[in-house]
């Protein structure tokens, strides 16, 4: 009989091959210990490259591992819950919307981990919101390894799960468009694209770096930049003027009540 998976893994799109790489990566999963769940070929592949096990079905993978990654598209997951159900794995749901109680509905399992996790997690750096209350502290311990082998995770409760989602699950779009926007303002400053892009992003990096490192509050790192008079000053009285703190609190308010609308 086959060895029981540590990790099973529902759906190996985008987000599970995040995961399951980084997990492989960081040493925290060998990959012999891993059994994924996937219908398309060239999907398979990419597991099967990275020497991970492949399941003929959601079945198999339920029944054989101890934690299950749930990462199918919410909407796909009314038809594979009856397959998963009798599992006695712990779940691990990173499905946007779905509340641990309407997995637990649909599948009869009996502990379920919510998860909000963002797109950076594909390049080592993301942020992952977590209710694992359900959990024993050495589940907890696996599912924080699993996430933090692609970035950050942070326990929440299941109720501030959608401020995650409003603030992180959505946020890298936030930095793409700052970005954007930040690199127009260059062009339309005499810079070419490429120029642009360089200095924005190397600027966006180094703010982040510094918040990240310094001991100083934010508003003590942005009053270090602002001389009295001065050119930095000028730019941020104008983000004032416009509002840009307020509308950022909308932006969010507005991802966030999306989130609610769309749970279930
Ligand atoms: N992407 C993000 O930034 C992000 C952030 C937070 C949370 N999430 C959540 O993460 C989950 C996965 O997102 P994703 O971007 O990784 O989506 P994705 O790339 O579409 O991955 C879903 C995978 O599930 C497969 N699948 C479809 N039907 C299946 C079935 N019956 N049994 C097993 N596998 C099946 C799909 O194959 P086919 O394509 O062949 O159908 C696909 O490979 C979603 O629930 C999403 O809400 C995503």
């Amino acid at each position: 009989m086959e060895k029981k998976a540590k990790l099973g893994v529902i759906g190996g799109g985008f987000m599970a091959q995040a995961i399951v790489r980084g997990a492989i990566k960081k040493g925290f999963l060998a990959a012999e210990e891993i059994l994924v769940s996937e219908p398309d070929e060239s999907r398979r592949r990419i597991f099967s490259d990275l020497g991970v096990r492949l399941a003929e079905g959601n079945r198999e993978t339920a029944a054989s591992c101890e934690y299950l990654l749930i990462s199918v598209k919410p909407q796909v997951f009314p038809a594979v819950a009856e397959e998963l159900s009798g599992s006695r794995a712990v779940f691990i749901s990173i499905m946007a919307g779905k509340t641990k109680e309407s997995v637990k509905r649909a599948t009869g399992a009996e502990k379920v981990a919510r998860i909000m996790p963002n797109l950076p997690c594909s390049v080592g750096a993301g942020m992952a919101g977590t209710d694992c209350s359900d959990l024993t502290e050495r589940e907890k311990a696996f599912v924080h390894g699993l996430f933090e082998a692609v970035g950050e995770a942070e326990e929440v409760p299941e109720s501030l799960l959608d401020a995650v989602t409003g603030v992180s699950g959505s946020g890298p779009a936030y930095v793409y468009l700052f970005l954007l926007s930040l690199i127009r303002a260059g062009v339309a400053q005499g810079m070419t694209e490429p120029q642009a892009k360089k200095f924005a992003l190397q600027t966006l990096e180094g703010g982040v770096t510094m918040a990240k490192s310094s001991e100083k509050s934010l508003e003590e790192l942005i009053a270090a930049v602002s001389s009295k008079g001065g050119t930095t000053v000028a730019a941020l009285d104008s983000f004032r003027k416009d509002d840009f703190e307020g509308s950022v609190l909308r932006a969010v308010d507005a991802a966030v009540r999306r989130a609610k609308e769309l749970s279930e």
